[in-house]
């Protein structure tokens, strides 16, 4: 949770951005100071054009003076960089703390290339350690999905904020979904969108291109193996 590690893994992904892109902007508070970096680089003439995973990351982003442009507009993006919750070895990701794992998730598959900023607190041997795994439920259907989380294993729980249940800025509410580290995380994804009422969940597997990792020692790179 080191701010001046989040803000280095994030201008380091800045290299990636070339003029005329089209790219995906993540969420959270590593990718804040990538947005604000973009907007830095783009009032001295760089131009590029974006969709946001979040309307707090498009607030941000018009703030800072970063085109918005939306799905009706293009079809596909260059770039997206985004944060993580978890990075395992394999470049697998628990994403969706923040609340925005859907667009998060849509706006990474129509991305040629999908790039994560993390400070090394996020990376640990397998998905499912250090963060529950986020799921986005229709809102009728949070009691159910609840169940058979519960009857898969582990312990979900309704995301709540000041005691509401917390709405995505798709409309849908949020289970945090608490289990014993994952073995086969592709599996569980695939069975976690087979759940009538999931929307989807914050398993990313094999999706990360690149993770850009800042520790106390410097910032480096893990690249996916082809
Ligand atoms: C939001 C996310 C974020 O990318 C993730 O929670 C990491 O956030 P932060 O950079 O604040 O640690 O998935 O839905």
């Amino acid at each position: 949770m080191n701010d001046s590690l989040k803000y280095r893994a994030a201008v380091a992904a800045l290299d990636e951005v070339r003029a005329g892109m089209t790219l995906g902007l993540g969420t959270g508070s590593t990718v804040t100071h990538y947005i604000r970096e973009l907007g830095r680089r783009v009032g001295e003439g760089l131009e590029v054009r974006a969709v946001a995973t979040s309307l707090r990351s498009e607030a941000l982003a018009r703030e800072v003076g970063v085109p918005i442009v939306t799905f009706a507009d293009v079809a596909s993006l260059d770039l997206t960089v985004d944060g993580a919750d978890e990075v395992s070895p394999q470049l697998d990701l628990t994403k969706g703390l923040g609340g925005a794992l859907v667009r998060e998730k849509v706006v990474a598959r129509a991305s040629e290339r999908f790039v994560i900023v993390v400070d090394d607190s996020k990376i640990v041997d397998r998905l499912g350690t250090r963060s529950p795994i986020p799921v986005e439920v229709v809102p009728f259907a949070s009691d159910v999905v609840s169940r058979r989380l519960r009857a898969i294993g582990g312990e979900p729980r309704l995301r709540r904020v000041d005691g509401e249940p917390f709405v995505s800025d798709n409309g849908n509410h949020v289970v945090d979904w608490r289990v014993e580290p994952i073995d086969d995380p592709a599996a569980l994804e695939r069975d976690l969108k087979g759940i009538t009422g999931v929307v989807d969940s914050g398993l990313f597997t094999n999706m990360a291109d690149r993770v850009i990792v800042a520790g106390a020692s410097g910032v480096r790179s893990l690249e996916r193996s082809p």
